[in-house]
């Protein structure tokens, strides 16, 4: 919502953006509704650029605060934006793909020294209170077992799985977890420190080396830990993210056309539509039963 930018937003361009990550606005994830000052600041600053429209393109954060300038009666529309695939009333966000192919070719990786040192080596991803990224990545690199939110085990689960592989000659296994997992039982979820970002999020990360040493300690095996970190969220997206952006882009320029505004972009099966921000933003969608137990029938 706040730009860093400083050449005008007219001479900005979207020609030539599809291969790059990031952003050409220098947004940044900013939180304008903290202080009666700021949402004060954030809507003269919008009369003053003469901002006749905005297309506000993230996840809950941004179009929470995209709402909140729809209630202040600005003419705002919604593209649902994060890597965490969390956002309700669209099948897909965008980044999700991308992240996804990160964490799928980081596990081809991991495949191959986990089998070289008879290791099990535990993947840790990103995700916040959903475990998309795990599930679908989990899926798409063949992991062992995927350990999300939705679905807490114990740790005796997991190492029951790993050593029921074992003893049939699979001598490495790969497990991925998902930051926002926690194992059955467990009152609190491990986060880095105690500190909580601008929209009073906390900052998940730890699980990995948590459920790491409880294997190693359960079953003896020799256990490594990767944390793939941000490296999720950068670099040049896949054609599907490009396409999907792009789709999501031409929709939500005609809302703008039409007046539909407090609209968001969503993705229905194939069909790009629309849906209320009201509505997409009621609760965060979860990874569904079905995906789940897709990626169990292969755990072990
Ligand atoms: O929401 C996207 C996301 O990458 C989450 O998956 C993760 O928990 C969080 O952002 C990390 O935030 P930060 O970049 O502030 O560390």
């Amino acid at each position: 919502m706040v730009t860093g930018n400083t050449e005008p937003l007219s001479l900005l361009s979207v020609s030539g953006i599809l291969p790059r990550g990031g952003t050409i606005l220098g947004t940044s994830r900013t939180n304008p509704l903290k202080s009666e000052e700021n949402k004060k600041k954030l809507l003269s600053n919008l009369k003053k650029q003469k901002i006749d429209y905005l297309i506000a393109v993230g996840g809950e954060d941004t179009l929470g605060v995209a709402r909140y300038l729809v209630s202040e009666g600005v003419k705002v529309v919604g593209i649902p934006k994060t890597i965490d695939n969390d956002v309700d009333g669209t099948d897909q966000t965008f980044g999700f793909d991308t992240a996804v192919s990160i964490v799928t070719e980081a596990i081809d990786r991991l495949h191959t020294t986990a089998e070289s040192h008879q290791r099990v080596m535990v993947v840790e991803v990103m995700g916040r209170h959903t475990g998309w990224i795990a599930t679908v990545g989990g899926l798409a690199g063949g992991a062992d077992c995927i350990l999300i939110p939705e679905r807490p085990m114990t740790i005796q689960e997991i190492c029951e799985i790993l050593k029921k592989r074992h003893a049939r000659g699979r001598l490495f296994s790969i497990v991925v977890v998902a930051e926002g997992f926690n194992l059955a039982g467990a009152d609190q979820l491990v986060t880095k420190d105690q500190k909580l970002d601008q929209f009073g999020h906390v900052h998940l990360g730890g699980i990995g080396e948590v459920v790491a040493s409880e294997i190693e300690r359960h079953t003896g095996l020799e256990t490594r830990v990767t944390v793939l970190g941000h490296v999720q969220r950068g670099g040049s997206p896949t054609a599907f993210d490009r396409v999907l952006g792009t789709r999501y882009g031409v929709e939500a320029v005609d809302l703008i056309h039409n007046g539909k505004f407090g609209a968001m972009v969503c993705l229905r099966g194939s069909r790009i539509t629309h849906t209320s921000m009201g509505k997409a933003m009621r609760k965060l969608k979860f990874v569904d039963s079905e995906l789940i137990r897709t990626a169990e029938i292969f755990y072990g």
